[in-house]
């Protein structure tokens, strides 16, 4: 176990974890802001990148699962990024739609964004943001951050204008 809030457990994923995590980013709605669905090889590579952080890093996208259930209802943690030319830490969070709007993605990325602080001996914590994707940025208004930056990623062949949102330790 990495983590533990009052209703979540956070832990890495493992191959167990492969249904849940196709649940996820294998839903076009959910993953909008990444433009579209992954198919099979896509999560795949997301999977073992997740595993190779957890080696070199000591920590990535951890599985959240619901503690009342057991059942795996999404992805948040901590990764190692490159934002407005800096190595930072950030705090990522994609949830099965089924468990939207319950507070669940604060609750694990507010426990995530401590442990960047306490643990790692992070001075800010970032989260980057598309900037269509609202829901995301209601949760890192809600992790107490501001925007610092605008920056363009290309992904999948696509250039999307990004907000770099950021909270320093003596914020949080
Ligand atoms: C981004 C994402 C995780 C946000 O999920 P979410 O469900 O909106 O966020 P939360 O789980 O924190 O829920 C917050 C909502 O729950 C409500 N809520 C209900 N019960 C609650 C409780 N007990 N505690 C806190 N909030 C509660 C809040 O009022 C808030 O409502 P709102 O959505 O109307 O503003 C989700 O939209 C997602 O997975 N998107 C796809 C992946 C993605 O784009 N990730 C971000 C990439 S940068």
């Amino acid at each position: 176990m990495i983590l533990r809030t009052p209703r979540l457990d956070l832990r890495e994923m493992t191959d167990d974890d492969m249904p849940a995590l196709c649940a996820i980013l294998q839903d076009a709605e959910t993953m909008t802001a990444y433009e579209g669905a992954f198919d099979d090889d896509m999560v795949q590579a997301w999977f073992t990148r997740m595993r190779d952080r957890y080696r070199d890093d000591g920590f990535g996208m951890w599985a959240v699962v619901l503690r009342e259930t057991g059942e795996m209802i999404g992805q948040c943690g901590l990764t190692r990024q490159h934002i407005l030319d800096e190595d930072v830490i950030e705090v990522g969070y994609l949830f099965n739609r089924a468990h939207w709007h319950r507070g669940y993605a604060v609750e694990a990325a507010a426990a995530s964004r401590d442990r960047a602080f306490t643990l790692l001996g992070a001075d800010r914590v970032w989260a980057q943001v598309r900037d269509t994707n609202i829901a995301s940025m209601n949760v890192a208004i809600r992790l107490g951050m501001t925007v610092r930056g605008r920056f363009v990623k290309h992904y999948r062949g696509v250039d999307m204008p990004h907000l770099a949102f950021a909270i320093d330790r003596q914020q949080a």
